[in-house]
């Protein structure tokens, strides 16, 4: 079986990136909730290392989370990070203050001496940058450790006992700002934990399939096929398993881009000869939309209408007792809950959300150990076009949530064109890829213009690009002002019935990356 190691999450923030990081290392890990582990399950987990990740608590109060003992008994090497390392120093024996020298920013520590963590990285009396977040600090160590950095404020900014292999960061590794700290995961997941570093996505493609098999037997898969990277990753994974075993279904609401429902079309049915149904449902989304206004009835309407027509093509297939989904990663972690017992915070597929439920099948869900930049190299690996692989997040309820107020063929059209002048002009800049989301909206406003000799009465759009790493929080994009302005010109010449262009510059919070 492949090396894995265990994160235990204390509910810091960045415990994802932890992860993201060892995995870049080519090592398999998981994160579990601190309160969802004991020693047995610490044992079956069969790690090869742990690490500690940081969180919000004092170690200073009772009552606040520590580590199973086991952690420290598995006879496995050890890396506590911030909370982390103040949790292992308490229950090694050291001690912990609450701090009146809190560190909270970029911070410069100084290497005292030689470590294995360090190991081809940083030498005694290098000084370097490093990310710090934290009120309490590590004051006596335990028996056996010893200071291998410091920093201002924290005089155990990086501890070690290298005998047992334990090692305590104050600093935060995992993120960009401790420009060095990726490698130091490396060397505590590759060097100090000896793991292989066979976290491949050839290595996991291979056991994907195999597991794929085994659960599937010769029995039938439905895989809803959005047009998105995860599903479509999740179909040609599918069909290299299982063949003709899987049928996709496209439910074609409408409400998508300029061509898209042809393009997936022609790659999956005429490219990969994978059984797709295509389902042209666009009149009836159409037909229940009318008149609706409000975003969040939009919203049901869509949702609801999706998976009653999801239902009756796969009925029509008969026969399927799988169900394929693109659940990832993040959305099965587990989240530390301080209240009670670990909290599971699943969340259904925006699209499909209560289908497996009402359908009664089982799920097969392929990318559920997968982030989603794993996908993409996943998908690279299955030899799915590079456009399609580095796609833009694309909301479920499609343009319908870029229209506000309500939906007409005709706005959906005036919208498409929009889109695609302005799609077409972020590629040709070569800036699709450093942009998390782009679109238009069409507003329902109407403004006067004069084009030619002429007065136009027309509507206004409005232009959205958004950088982002998970959604959550967002940046508006820093166009050049003659790149807006190029566009802008381009849309007022080729779509006519809009005479107005406009660029949101609202980040998240406090606005949606959507309008609706
Ligand atoms: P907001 O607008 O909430 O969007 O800042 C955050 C991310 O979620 C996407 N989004 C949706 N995706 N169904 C989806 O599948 C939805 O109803 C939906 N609403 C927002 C949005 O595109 C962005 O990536």
């Amino acid at each position: 079986m492949t090396d894995r190691i265990l994160i235990v999450d204390f509910g810091s923030q960045v415990t994802q990136l932890i992860a993201r990081r060892v995995r870049e290392a080519g090592v398999y890990c998981e994160i579990h909730p601190f309160n969802a582990l004991d020693d047995a399950k610490l044992k079956s987990f069969d790690p090869r290392a742990i690490i500690l990740s940081g969180g919000p608590a004092s170690v200073t109060e009772t009552h606040t989370p520590r580590a199973p003992q086991g952690v420290f008994t598995q006879g496995v090497p050890v890396l506590g990070i911030c909370y982390g390392e103040q949790t292992m120093a308490a229950q090694l024996g050291g001690a912990v203050e609450s701090g009146h020298h809190r560190e909270f920013g970029r911070a410069t520590i100084e290497v005292k001496t030689d470590s294995a963590l360090f190991d081809g990285v940083w030498g005694p009396g290098d000084h370097k940058p490093v990310w710090m977040s934290h009120g309490d600090r590590v004051t006596r160590l335990p028996d056996g450790f010893k200071v291998i950095a410091t920093s201002e404020n924290a005089p155990f900014a990086a501890v070690a006992d290298e005998a047992r292999k334990f090692y305590g960061v104050q600093f935060h590794p995992e993120v960009m700002h401790t420009p060095d700290g990726a490698k130091l995961l490396r060397n505590f997941a590759r060097k100090i934990a000896s793991c292989e570093g066979d976290w491949t996505m050839g290595a996991f493609k291979a056991r994907a399939i195999a597991d794929i098999r085994k659960q599937v037997g010769k029995g039938r898969v439905i895989c809803g096929l959005s047009g998105g990277v995860d599903s479509s990753v999740v179909a040609v994974l599918l069909h290299e398993a299982i063949g003709d075993q899987l049928q996709c279904v496209f439910v074609d609401h409408g409400l998508l881009r300029l061509d898209e429902g042809a393009e997936v079309v022609r790659l999956f049915r005429d490219h990969y000869n994978i059984p797709l149904i295509h389902a042209d449902a666009s009149d009836l989304f159409l037909d229940a939309l009318k008149g609706v206004t409000d975003p969040e009835v939009k919203r049901k309407t869509i949702g609801k209408l999706f998976i009653d027509v999801f239902e009756a093509e796969s009925k029509k297939i008969g026969g399927a007792e799988f169900l394929a989904q693109g659940t990832l990663y993040p959305d099965v972690i587990e989240s530390v809950s301080f209240t009670g017992g670990p909290s599971v915070t699943i969340k259904s597929h925006h699209n499909v959300g209560g289908l497996p439920a009402r359908m009664n099948m089982k799920l097969v869900e392929p990318l559920r150990e997968l982030f989603k930049d794993e996908v993409r190299v996943l998908g690279r690996e299955l030899g799915l076009p590079q456009d399609m692989v580095n796609r833009h997040p694309f909301p479920g309820p499609g343009l319908a949530i870029r229209i506000p107020g309500d939906i007409t063929r005709e706005k959906l059209d005036l919208l498409r064109k929009v889109d695609a002048v302005y799609l077409d002009e972020i590629k040709r800049a070569g800036l699709y890829d450093e942009i998390w989301q782009a679109f238009a909206v069409l507003l329902p406003v109407r403004t006067v213009g004069v084009m030619g000799d002429g007065r136009t009465y027309d509507q206004a759009c409005a232009l959205r690009a958004v950088t982002s790493t998970d959604g959550m929080t967002a940046d508006y994009y820093p166009f050049p002002h003659e790149f807006l302005g190029r566009v802008a010109t381009r849309i007022i010449n080729e779509v006519r019935g809009i005479n107005r262009v406009t660029y949101d510059i609202t980040s998240k919070p406090p606005g949606t990356i959507e309008w609706e």
